[in-house]
């Protein structure tokens, strides 16, 4: 078996912290790591080994309370882990991490497979793809892999994503290159496919023939907290909003495919992505809100005049004829009062024709996909209401999702890892996602000052103002 090697750029950053830390442990613990493993760490602070293997003890702690593994697991665990102290800015560190990475091929007797997790704001990117590949560290041995994960946002817009792209393009092969949502790699999120395309009885309706509208929420009740340096300048939509929240439209829209293949699902995902319609300047008022919450400009690198989004809805269509006519909602924000992901399709009133529905109360069909915090699924039916007449109310059915167990995966991270190490692109974008997602996303940004930022109080339900 051919060693593995695994580097987090931003070893020590919040991601690492409460994410990837955490899964790795979990994928070390259950024997899903090769092996033969190294972990090492790349980051600013000055430590070596022993400090890192701290650091990561402390993390644990901290951030995997849910899971309980033995003290003998964890210094196993830990005993994988190295530690190379360096800033992206300075040639010097790729050489010191190359040597660690030589020197335990060479404790190996083999060049090992290379994993460079970018855990680091994407201002980086650049820098590290070429540093990585001019230094040679990213170089591949004859029969070993090198893979490169780059975390969401990808790009700023469209021309820094185009750009990076084609920069990608010209370092690495595509079958290298791991572009990570890890909204694909939920549990909950990987259902919808089954839900779709599993039962029979949703197949039919699927469509505007049936279904008036789609309504996706990400509402989270943390703040931007520690990771305002990140945040400011980005914002919610392109936070979540180019990638998780599109990608949940994509999953909901895509039509049937004809197989579990990866190039097959990146495809379909694509064609709903490059439906989405545009938001043109005349639409922008009607169609677009911008909230941010109050005490933002108060954070630590945030301007006191930031403009920066921590809240936004939207409304678009799909141009594809199946779907043309559907309004889809979308709706995302940070500091607000319940932590919620779900995903709401309303199917159109039929009731309506057949009972009188003026004196009693009918909907149309509803269900609920609810992401998190607990995976459920509901489905709202109207029935007769018992009693004289044909009168009807609605009930709903409510379905847990996945029972937990051993083999349930509540750190998606841990998806996206595994899958990288074996080299799975199902749930990674493909170019084609990025651009078009950021084709829609950039003519909003673009003209994001022309429209009013409303503001919210912390742990309400957003700013009065909708327009959804
Ligand atoms: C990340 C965003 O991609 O997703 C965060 O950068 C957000 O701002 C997070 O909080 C939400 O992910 P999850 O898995 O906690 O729903």
């Amino acid at each position: 078996m051919v060693p593995t090697q695994i580097v987090i750029l931003g070893g020590t950053g919040d991601l690492s912290k409460r994410k990837l830390i955490p899964a790795l442990l979990d994928l070390f613990a259950r024997e899903l790591l090769p092996n033969t493993v190294q972990i090492i760490g790349l980051a600013r602070s000055p430590w070596g080994r022993e400090e890192y293997q701290s650091f990561v003890k402390d993390s644990l702690q901290e951030y995997h309370a849910t899971h309980e593994h033995s003290d003998e697991t964890l210094e196993k665990f830990c005993a994988r882990l190295n530690y190379v102290s360096g800033s992206f800015h300075d040639k010097t560190s790729y050489d010191r991490l190359k040597n660690c990475l030589e020197e335990f091929d060479r404790e190996e007797g083999a060049h090992s497979n290379r994993l460079f997790y970018l855990a680091v704001p994407p201002r980086f990117y650049a820098d590290i793809f070429s540093d990585l590949k001019s230094t040679g560290t990213a170089n591949e041995g004859e029969s070993a892999w090198t893979h490169i994960l780059v975390e969401k946002p990808f790009g700023h817009d469209l021309k820094t994503a185009q750009a990076l792209d084609s920069q990608l393009a010209s370092l690495y092969r595509e079958d290298q290159i791991f572009r990570i949502d890890h909204y694909l790699a939920k549990e909950a999120v990987q259902n919808i496919l089954s839900f779709r395309f599993a039962n029979t009885l949703l197949q039919a309706p699927w469509s505007n023939e049936s279904i008036e509208s789609v309504h996706i929420k990400m509402f989270e009740t943390k703040d931007v907290g520690s990771r305002a340096g990140f945040y400011e300048g980005v914002g919610a939509l392109r936070d979540v909003g180019q990638n998780h929240l599109l990608q949940l439209v994509a999953l909901i829209a895509m039509t049937q495919p004809e197989s579990f293949a990866a190039e097959e699902i990146r495809s379909k995902r694509a064609e709903v992505l490059a439906a989405l319609e545009p938001i043109d300047k005349d639409r922008l008022q009607t169609h677009v809100l911008r909230a941010q919450y109050e005490g933002y400009t108060g954070l630590e690198d945030v301007s006191d005049t930031s403009y920066t989004e921590t809240y936004f809805e939207l409304k678009t269509e799909l141009d594809l004829p199946h779907w043309s006519g559907v309004p889809f909602f979308i709706q995302a924000g940070k500091a607000l009062g319940k932590d919620e992901v779900s995903i709401t399709i309303t199917f159109k009133d039929v009731a309506s024709g057949l009972f009188e529905t003026k004196s009693c109360f009918s909907v149309g069909n509803q269900i609920t996909l609810t992401i998190s915090p607990e995976q459920t699924t509901t489905v709202t039916l109207n029935t007769k209401s018992p009693g004289l007449g044909y009168q009807l109310e609605s009930q709903t059915l409510s379905l847990p999702g996945t029972v937990a167990g051993p083999k349930e995966i509540k750190n998606s991270y841990e998806k996206v890892l595994f899958d990288s190490i074996v080299g799975d692109h199902t749930l990674f974008t493909r170019t084609e996602e990025i651009i078009a997602a950021w084709k829609f996303i950039t003519p909003i940004l673009d003209n994001w000052h022309t429209l009013q930022l409303h503001t919210y109080t912390k742990g309400s339900a957003g700013p009065k103002q909708t327009i959804l």
